[in-house]
């Protein structure tokens, strides 16, 4: 069967058909979908209802090393398959689940680690009856269309990202949350990371990020929020609009995403997630440094530098 990849937006997204991924993929198809993929951002599967898990994963490997998912709650993996995640609304063993609100504000996966993500392959498996689309953000577009004045200016800087300012954390089991603040201390990135593959630069900005190294409070502010408004603008974004079946294969080294909580949380919403390893250690602890205040932090951050 022929393969076709036909573009569904400007910023970002493609979608594939002619895949048979219940079967290992040849080296020539694999190569085909590994380009579209640098160079749609997004790419969508349809029609992987009957996919298994293992095939998930098999299908998955070909985009890179699956993360084992240490960094995240146990009772969100898929029993006895820890390489797929469960982003659900649904009770995992009685209780709510603790990705029941998972990305509900900008995020790109694993920025407050020192290793964020490559990206991921996300499958649904029951969606509500209407709305909870995720959007994702070519941020290759937000920063080549920023002037060349900004660009230099930002070019060296770095911000601090934070786990705690996930949105809606707080609703989660607290020994969670507690667990999951001890593995992630607030950590360091740089504001403009360069593409390990395309070799592009694209903007590192989201909503998990709590201020600019060497900025005060209110500079820092003030800026994230001009390039957190700029980098979701509606231009830069691909929207999925989901259906049963449907595979979503991000790239998360130059993009970010939202999922919206559009929709009846009393309904049934659960998406299996295979996670791409980050190549590269791209961050550094920011605890190193003694502050009393995120001011103080900000700055005895850039004097340590
Ligand atoms: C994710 C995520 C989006 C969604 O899996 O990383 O943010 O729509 N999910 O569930
Ligand atoms: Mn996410």
């Amino acid at each position: 069967m022929m393969i076709s990849i036909t573009p569904l937006g400007y910023a970002a997204g493609a979608e594939v058909t002619g895949v048979d991924f219940t079967q290992p993929l040849d080296n020539s198809t694999r190569d085909t979908l590994y380009s579209a993929w640098l160079k749609h951002i997004v790419l969508v599967f349809k029609g992987a209802e009957q996919l298994t898990p293992e095939q998930h994963i098999a299908f998955s490997r070909n985009f890179g090393k699956l993360d084992g998912h240490e960094s995240q709650v146990p009772e969100t993996l898929y029993p006895g398959l820890p390489e797929i995640l469960l982003i659900t609304t649904k009770p995992i063993q009685g209780k709510p689940s603790s990705s029941r609100n998972a990305g509900r504000n900008w995020h790109t996966d694993l920025s407050y680690s020192t290793r964020p993500a490559k990206g991921a392959l996300l499958l649904c498996k029951e969606k509500p009856e209407v709305g909870s689309d995720t959007l994702f953000a070519n941020h290759y577009l937000s920063y080549e269309t920023l002037s060349p004045t900004m660009r230099a200016f930002l070019d060296p800087l770095e911000c601090v990202h934070d786990a705690t300012l996930i949105k809606g954390i707080e609703k989660r089991d607290p020994a969670h949350v507690a667990e999951m603040k001890r593995r992630n201390p607030p950590v360091i990135h740089p504001l403009v990371r360069v593409h390990p593959e395309t070799g592009r630069k694209s903007l590192l900005v989201n909503e998990r990020i709590s201020g600019i190294v060497g900025l005060t409070d209110e500079e820092g502010t003030m800026l994230l929020r001009f390039l957190n408004q700029h980098a979701t603008a509606q231009e830069f974004i691909y929207r999925h609009r989901w259906s049963v079946g449907d595979i979503v294969l991000w790239d998360n080294r130059c993009t970010s995403h939202i999922a919206l909580a559009d929709f009846d949380t009393n309904q049934a919403r659960l998406m299996l997630r295979c996670s791409l390893e980050g190549e590269v250690v791209s961050g550094r602890l920011a605890e190193r440094v003694e502050a009393e205040s995120k001011e103080s932090l900000l700055q005895a951050i850039a004097a340590a530098a």
